[in-house]
């Protein structure tokens, strides 16, 4: 069985592949290696590439000739590679477009053009916009804070279009707050243990009051793979499903745990909130739940515990 993982070089797409490679599938990987963390992408890859089932292509997803790329007997297509900063996606528009709007109608051209039937694809809790409650899939918002939130939302509906004109099957995973080792050095967690490790001051908007439903990558790749295999024997689906945790967590509370299980020297300089963050995310995993009988289950504690360890190991740090 044949997968091809693009993205394979970022944070989620590496465990994914790491996953199915441990599960003896052969997986292609796709990313261009180009992000501002260069070295953690190379770091995942080399670890990917001691695979021998593992087989790594540097292209970029947004130039034309992907659509008409010819790679043989691939069964199914998880495409993750985009530009995920919500903040980025309002500085760097062009990038945003590129990686994620029109990498994802190329990924789907080059679905069409090798006879590949089923996409899994990553979406975000980004697409319901500032919501209280109520983060269930039926739900996608009208007035949303930033590009990528945009750019997620017409993957979304181009996913939903090429499933009616093109009968191409898709399962889009609204991902929230996905955090663990070999992670996205842009996200809060991982920002902060950096800033403390070169002795800078963590900066934090909106008071610290800003919840996340903050989802271990361990239980975010086991409901990926769940969902896969409720849908690999059915012959027709377009759907979107929530990957998290139920539960969500105040920044504050990740700072606490940051300070009690890294160390609680460093200082904290508040600044106020940036408007592309949405105050909340709480995840809702009925639909999910449904389907696959499955809940996260590691908890923001326990789930930063384990980042830690291996936060300390891979920068060689002595407690
Ligand atoms: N991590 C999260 O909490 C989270 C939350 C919501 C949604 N998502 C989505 O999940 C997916 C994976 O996220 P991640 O956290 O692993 O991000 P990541 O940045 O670690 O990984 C994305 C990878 O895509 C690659 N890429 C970007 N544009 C490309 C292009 N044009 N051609 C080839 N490769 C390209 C990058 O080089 C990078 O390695 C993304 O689509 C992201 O938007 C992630």
């Amino acid at each position: 069985m044949k997968i091809l993982i693009t993205g394979s070089a970022g944070f989620i797409g590496f465990h994914l592949s790491k996953f199915f490679l441990n599960k003896g599938y052969n997986v292609i990987g796709i990313d261009f290696l180009n992000s501002k963390s260069k070295k953690i992408q190379i770091n995942r890859n080399k670890i990917l590439k001691k695979s021998k089932t593992y087989k790594f292509l540097n292209l970029d997803l947004s130039k034309k000739n992907i659509c008409k790329k010819k790679i043989s007997n691939i069964n199914y297509v998880f495409h993750l590679a985009a530009q995920p900063g919500v903040r980025k996606s309002m500085t760097h528009v062009n990038q945003c477009i590129k990686s994620n709007i029109i990498s994802f109608n190329n990924i789907l051209e080059f679905l069409r053009y090798n006879n590949i039937k089923n996409l899994y694809y990553a979406s975000s809790s980004s697409v319901y916009g500032e919501l209280k409650k109520g983060f269930n899939e039926k739900y996608s918002a009208d007035n949303l804070n930033s590009n990528y939130a945009l750019s997620k939302q017409l993957n979304e509906k181009t996913a939903n279009l090429y499933y009616r004109e093109y009968g191409i099957n898709s399962i889009g995973l609204r991902f929230f707050s996905i955090y663990g080792p070999y992670g996205r050095e842009d996200m809060a967690y991982y920002r902060f243990c950096l800033d403390i490790l070169k002795n800078k001051k963590i900066f934090l908007n909106g008071n610290g009051n800003i919840k996340r439903s903050f989802t271990y990558i361990d239980d975010a790749i086991s409901i990926i793979y769940r969902l896969f295999n409720n849908f690999k024997t059915k012959k027709k689906f377009n759907e979107v499903f929530n990957v998290g945790i139920d539960e969500n967590y105040k920044i504050s509370e990740l700072i606490n745990i940051i300070s009690k299980n890294y160390t609680s020297k460093f200082k904290v300089l508040k600044k106020p909130k940036v408007k592309a963050d949405n105050k909340l995310t709480l995840n809702d995993s009925k639909k999910t739940q449904k389907i696959i009988s499955f809940k996260p289950k590691i908890n923001l504690n326990n789930g930063m515990k384990s980042f830690l360890i291996w936060f300390k190991d891979y920068y060689k740090i002595n407690d």
